[in-house]
């Protein structure tokens, strides 16, 4: 009797776990890419009976991983002291910290590495094996086998929290969502002309005065003239929230760089305290963007000063490195101050940039005593180079190559490919950012190892930071959507072997993880169903196609200046373009408007897909189109330069040539030049054009602070076939501007003859 009883007990729960039906499975789509990865046959069901070991050192990873279930599936395993059916075993064979070994077969998942790190790794991988959203109990994970391990050590992002001021749970927020991308390092800008961020016990006023502006820029700061909000701004994070958020980032093995510029983007620390500051004047904290004179002086006051505020930040900090900044100091104070120039003089100093290296080879031998290590932007390598310090390369990459050549680590963040401040797309209806144009691609493509470097120089690369300067920023929410998703292809960049990675195949792994950005509630940007074209030329007959990069969708357009519907002509073949044309058109699903609509102006003139040849090649970072951009018909976005229509150049002067094929009759030449002046980006003062080799025509171009200048030049109509424009360099910024001293950059969209 009591047998049948247990038999029926028995039957019945055997009936009732068959009927749980796992979670449907999700194909593998793991980013960053791990180093390899093989599939196999069967699911592993993870139910609330699963039960999980790991040796000792595992401890707090384990848990992070059993809370992580928790939270987002509301489901409890069960801990046991080994023999689990998931395992986190130590590997002492694996040589790499960071890497691990990730076996999933139906019977048993195992997670095998050397440190801690390596296993938190393991975890992530395998989370996102789990679907994110699941109503079932028992969740499907697909069986395989992983071995991983990074491609750099250094694998960063950096928040600038001077402009804007974001609270502790985003701070954890942004440090999560790191994690989850195996990225080790925040990087986190405390200190600017606009405010203050970091409690320093000694010097109460940098609470009180430094971490606050009395108002903030409205709009661009390309907008003119300036506008305020009359609001006060600021804020400041407590020691005791600094600890906070450095344990927190300890638990995700994300270690916190902490940046405390110097000697420039300092105003707000000399409102505060005026004896740091050159001139006897009162300054305030900044209320508008850019880079300002007011740096520290090199006086006692001064080192005392920084000495003490890197005394309390090191005891917050376990990094070994501090940031210490260095970029963008202006030297007009030093310059005009008489204890600057007696201070040259006695420690025989070459000039101003000897003064800053003096500065800053002081303050890194300071740190240094306590045991740490400084990283500075690679201005710090102008005067010298302090002599243990890492340089972060961030106007390009030869900041980069120079150090390296000079055996010092860099890590690369060069304004092209990691400035996620930059706009993301050609969209008008983008938020206002600072300006430039960093598409997901271009930042997946990004290799961190320049290619001057030899084997042996390259391993001074550490790795390479994705950089948010939070101008433009005033939201957590907009932040979010500045970052994501690029942070993922940079993720790749940082973790994934080079031979691993592939744009299309990481583009098809990419609404895994927007699933699990939405799970987060992260604003992230969608630009996945977006246009672009290509103008065509055959002969004479020009043509535009249109392309999406979703298979399966279908495009339709407009060309009478309406915005496109469902019922609009469907795209099949090339559009004819026979006169200036404004196309306008959308990815459709169905009757649904899945992308937003693409919009392309094709002006048709005379030089349009003819042979163009330049004196000089456009800078590398800036010549996505090539040559033929300037010829295309296509205008670049009026407000940012660095799409495919516009191409930079840095050189003292360009020379075009257009071979319009045979002799034809022209009268104008309109260029349109980009004008950010915030961007160091100046229209050029002159230019001068030849036909068949005789000068036509020289024209000066009027100084501007419009964005964009488009300058026309006419003739009496004349048969030519060569055309030749020859356009100067700005030249030097002058002092006092943003890039004050620096070459200006020239950026031209198009060059059309008519
Ligand atoms: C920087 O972007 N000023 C480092």
């Amino acid at each position: 009797m009591r047998t049948t009883y247990y038999l029926t007990l028995l039957f019945a729960l055997l009936i009732a776990s068959c009927q749980k039906k796992p979670s449907a499975v999700i194909p593998p789509s793991i980013i960053p890419k791990p180093l390899s990865q093989t599939t196999k046959e069967g699911t592993f069901v993870l139910h609330s009976n699963t039960s999980l070991s790991y040796d000792a050192s595992f401890k707090e990873v384990a848990n992070y991983f059993s809370t992580f279930l928790k939270e987002t599936y509301k489901l409890s395993i069960n801990e046991t002291n080994k023999n689990g059916i998931i395992q986190f075993v130590t590997n002492t064979e694996i040589k790499h910290e960071e890497e691990y070994y990730l076996t999933i077969t139906p019977q048993k998942i195992k997670i095998e590495s050397k440190t801690t790190k390596g296993a938190f790794y393991g975890v992530q991988s395998l989370l996102q094996l789990l679907p994110i959203k699941t109503i079932s109990d028992q969740i499907g994970i697909p069986c395989l086998a992983i071995k991983d391990k990074p491609q750099f050590v250094y694998r960063g992002m950096h928040l600038d929290v001077g402009r804007h001021f974001f609270p502790v749970a985003f701070v954890k927020k942004y440090i999560d969502m790191m994690a989850m991308l195996k990225m080790n390092t925040f990087h986190w800008h405390l200190t600017e002309d606009q405010g203050w961020r970091i409690e320093i016990k000694k010097y109460p006023k940098l609470q009180e005065i430094a971490a606050y502006r009395k108002e903030t820029l409205i709009g661009h700061y390309n907008d003119q003239p300036h506008k305020f909000d009359g609001k006060k701004y600021g804020g400041y994070y407590t020691q005791e929230e600094v600890k906070e958020i450095v344990a927190y980032a300890s638990e995700r093995q994300i270690t916190v760089i902490p940046e405390i510029e110097m000697p420039g983007h300092s105003q707000a620390a000399i409102a505060a305290y005026p004896e740091l500051g050159c001139t006897d004047e009162p300054v305030e904290v900044a209320t508008k963007w850019g880079v300002f004179e007011d740096i520290y002086c090199p006086n006692e006051a001064t080192f005392t000063f920084l000495e003490d505020v890197i005394d309390e930040v090191i005891a917050l900090f376990p990094s070994k490195y501090i940031h210490i900044g260095g970029d963008e100091a202006p030297k007009t104070k030093w310059k005009n101050s008489k204890f600057c120039q007696q201070f040259i003089k006695k420690n025989k100093l070459k000039d101003e940039h000897g003064l800053q290296s003096y500065f800053i080879t002081r303050m890194e031998k300071y740190i240094n005593s306590k045991g740490k290590q400084i990283i500075g932007w690679d201005e710090i390598l102008e005067g010298g180079l302090a002599p243990n310090a890492t340089v972060m390369s961030w106007r390009g990459i030869e900041g980069a190559i120079e150090a390296a050549k000079q055996h010092h680590d860099v890590i690369l963040t060069p304004g092209s490919h990691c400035y996620f401040d930059h706009y993301q797309s050609t969209n008008d209806g983008e938020p206002l950012a600072i300006g430039g144009f960093l598409p997901l691609e271009k930042v997946y493509n990004f290799n961190p190892i320049p290619e001057e470097l030899t084997p042996e120089e390259a391993k001074y690369v550490l790795g390479t930071q994705g950089n948010v300067w939070t101008e433009y920023m005033k939201t957590t929410a907009h932040v979010e959507y500045m970052v994501f998703p690029r942070i993922l292809a940079l993720s790749e960049v940082a973790w994934t072997n080079p031979a691993n990675k592939n744009f299309e195949n990481f583009k098809s792994r990419l609404p895994f993880y927007l699933k699990r950005l939405d799970h987060f509630g992260i604003n992230y940007a969608n630009h996945l169903y977006e246009l672009s074209g290509t103008v065509d030329v055959q002969k004479e007959k020009v043509t535009y196609s249109l392309k999406s990069d979703t298979a399966g969708k279908t495009i339709r357009y407009t060309l009478d200046n309406t915005p496109p519907s469902a019922t609009s002509t469907l795209y099949e073949h090339p559009i004819t373009i026979d006169e200036d044309t404004t196309i306008q058109a959308a990815s459709f699903d169905n009757q649904e408007q899945i992308s937003s609509t693409f919009v392309r102006k094709i002006n048709k003139h005379k030089a349009i897909g003819k042979k163009i040849t330049l004196s000089v090649p456009p800078n590398e970072a800036y010549n996505a189109g090539g040559k033929e951009a300037l010829i295309n018909g296509i205008n670049g976005h009026h407000k940012r330069f660095g799409d495919k229509e516009w191409l930079g150049f840095k050189d003292d002067s360009l020379s075009i040539t257009i071979d319009l094929g045979d002799q034809k009759e022209i009268s104008s030449l309109t260029t349109r030049f980009h004008n950010g002046k915030g961007q160091w980006i100046y229209a050029p003062k002159k230019i001068t054009v030849y036909l068949d080799d005789v000068k036509i025509t020289e024209s000066l171009i009027p100084i501007s602070e419009d964005l964009t200048v488009t300058h026309k030049t006419t003739w009496k109509a004349k048969k030519a076939q060569l055309v030749k424009i020859v356009i100067p360099n700005y030249g030097k910024i002058e002092q006092g501007k943003q890039g004050g001293g620096h070459k200006a950059w020239l950026f031209i969209d198009e060059l059309i003859i008519k």
